[in-house]
């Protein structure tokens, strides 16, 4: 009996030192691979990325089943941001040039006409084009309104480093302000308005997509302060203290986890919610849990719930036991090319646990709640609630086990890594094989930043020390559209009738086929209302359609912006 015990105490104690020394080595075997399967997949110069306009980052070379060679924003926001980490913290000055070729690339695509609109009627929400720079004209889950927020954030990284380090205030001003402002002002102005979700699926509201639009909301008002575009400062302050508190009402107190997409009809549990941490991570925040921060008591507790729920999904997690680290994916019902672990989940995974020590480390003391005592147990099966201070055995035992647990991820990483180092996408659920597309920028940059929290590197916060939760949540701007009403006045023989269609989705996208149809009930002014976006250029024409004939108006396009709220008539005459 006491043999068998302490058997099993040693059996643990080998595990976990198996596990770190298996994370201390991929670490070192990965990082150089890693870096250069980054650079690889970024234009003009990148081994693998021949065709890509500078500064365009891929998000993987594989062109068939399935087909990434595109350049999408919110991936090359994320790899950028990790290039700008590592730039600004002088790990490596050698990226100045691409992330110059990046800011320039960006400010091009923003101004690409695409399928969501032009940069001024809601083309910064398209997901992605071609890596020409050309837009990408297919059918797609957009917008997606994540994009905008993360290049913001790493381009507004950039600046700060910038202005901090002599360059001046001008080519701040002159060359990244404007890009920054453009997509700052979309975000405060659409942020309230439907999204499809960071994978694409769900056209809804999405968590991920809420916290990177408050952090960036939050430090782009920081940073109009600080180069003078005062005019700025409280709309998007009063529209981050909106998606503050919208982001509130994606926990669910009962279930104790963060449900990912308000839409959707899944169970909710989801890496959305581990990225989100692990992206909007302010290491002075310390454990706040209204911006759910990596050691928060809320984002501890929603990450056991979410590595639980592929325990029994994959079939690679079997016999593993109930508190060690397995093989995670997006979220368990996905099926897209078989529904198999994601090597950047697993390594969000291991992150957000990195950064919460850090944060213990720092503050000297962690605190387990009724909230995160499930979680802390899987540690310490005796522990209660309370605060532990460093110097406590508790502290040792919880430290000690959180980061077992996170070396444990880098472990399954580890083990299914192919011998040269790739990452692909995905990992089969049942033999571990790298599957998908091959050499994904992402999996190359969620590895490296997940290796630089193992090491204890931290980057500048946000300000996500200094929010405070509104007591009642207002909607943005966006939100519920303007209602347009349009009266035209026309003359028409029997039989005819007057149409409108425009550059909005709500105005039918210029078709005269699916034109909207008026009615004439106070003949001859023909009318209809339809809701439009807040703060948008909008061009719409009215038609004739007379037995299958059709007569547009002539030129001009009429035209007019919608306000950020209220309503508008439009009184107009046929021409
Ligand atoms: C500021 O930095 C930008 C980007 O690297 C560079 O193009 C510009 O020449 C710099 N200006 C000054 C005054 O250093
Ligand atoms: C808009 O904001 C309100 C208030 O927070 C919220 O209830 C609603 O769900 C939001 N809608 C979207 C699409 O973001
Ligand atoms: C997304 O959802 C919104 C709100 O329900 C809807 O108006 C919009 O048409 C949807 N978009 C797509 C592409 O389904
Ligand atoms: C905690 O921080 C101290 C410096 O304050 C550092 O020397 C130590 O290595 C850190 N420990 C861990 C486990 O990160
Ligand atoms: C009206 O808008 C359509 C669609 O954007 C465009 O093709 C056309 O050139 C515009 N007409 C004028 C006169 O600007």
């Amino acid at each position: 009996m006491r043999f068998a015990f302490l058997t099993s105490l040693i059996a643990l104690a080998t595990g976990a030192l198996a596990q770190s020394s298996s994370a201390d080595a991929y670490v070192a075997s990965e990082s150089p691979i890693a870096k250069a399967g980054v650079l690889a997949n970024i234009g003009p110069s990148g081994s693998k990325s021949s065709g890509a306009k500078a500064g365009v980052v891929i998000a993987s070379p594989s062109t068939s089943n399935p087909n990434y060679l595109y350049t999408w924003t919110r991936d090359s926001s994320l790899v950028f941001k990790a290039l700008i980490d590592q730039f600004t913290t002088g790990e490596d000055g050698s990226l100045r040039t691409l992330i110059d070729q990046f800011t320039s690339a960006e400010a091009t695509l923003q101004q690409v006409s695409n399928p969501s609109g032009t940069v001024s009627t809601g083309g910064l929400g398209e997901p992605k084009f071609n890596i020409d720079e050309t837009a990408f004209t297919g059918a797609w889950g957009r917008p997606q309104r994540d994009g905008p927020a993360l290049r913001a954030t790493a381009i507004i990284t950039y600046a700060n480093w910038l202005l901090a380090n002599g360059n001046g205030t001008s080519y701040v001003t002159n060359t990244l302000w404007p890009i920054i402002k453009l997509d700052l002002d979309y975000v405060e102005n659409n942020w309230n308005q439907s999204t499809f979700d960071l994978w694409e699926e769900i056209n809804s509201s999405s968590f991920f997509t809420t916290a990177v639009q408050h952090r960036a909301l939050r430090e782009g008002a920081t940073f109009a302060s600080k180069i003078g575009q005062t005019s700025v400062v409280s709309g998007y302050t009063t529209q981050a203290d909106n998606l503050l508190c919208f982001l509130q009402s994606y926990w669910n107190p009962t279930a104790g986890y963060v449900t990912a997409n308000t839409g959707g009809g899944r169970s909710g549990k989801d890496s959305n919610t581990v990225l989100t941490s692990i992206h909007t991570f302010d290491p002075a925040a310390g454990c706040d849990a209204a911006t759910f921060q990596p050691c928060s008591d809320k984002a501890l507790s929603n990450l056991k719930f979410y590595v639980d729920s592929f325990r029994s999904v994959y079939s690679i997690n079997s016999g593993i036991a109930s508190n060690a680290a397995v093989a995670v994916g997006r979220y368990p019902e996905d099926s897209y090319q078989g529904g198999n672990p994601w090597y950047l989940s697993v390594s969000a995974v291991a992150e957000q646990l990195y950064d919460a020590l850090i944060v213990w480390n720092k503050t000297g003391s962690l605190q387990v709640t009724s909230t995160s005592l499930a979680f802390f147990k899987q540690f310490d099966s005796s522990v209660a609630t309370g605060t532990y201070a460093s110097s406590s055995a508790t502290y040792t035992t919880l430290t000690t086990g959180v980061k077992n647990f996170a070396d444990g991820f880098l472990a399954i990483n580890a083990k299914y890594t192919p011998s040269n180092g790739g990452l692909a996408e995905q990992f089969s659920r049942s033999n571990g094989a790298p599957l998908s597309a091959v050499d994904l920028t992402w999996s190359y940059a969620a590895a490296l930043t997940s290796f630089a929290a193992r090491n204890g590197k931290t980057y500048a916060g946000w300000g996500a020390d200094k929010v405070t939760v509104p007591t009642s949540c207002s909607s943005g701007p966006g939100g519920a559209g303007v209602p347009v009403t349009f009266n035209v006045q026309a003359t028409t023989t029997f039989g005819e009738n007057i149409y409108i269609t425009g550059n909005q989705a709500a105005l039918q996208n210029w078709s005269p086929d699916s034109a909207l149809l008026l009615s004439s009930a106070n003949y001859p002014i023909w009318s209809i209302t339809v809701t439009l976006p807040a703060n948008t250029a909008i061009e719409y024409k009215y038609i004739r359609k007379f037995n299958g004939a059709v007569t547009w108006e002539s030129d001009p396009n009429n035209s007019f912006t919608t306000p950020a709220s209220g309503s508008v008539t439009r009184s107009d005459t046929w021409r």
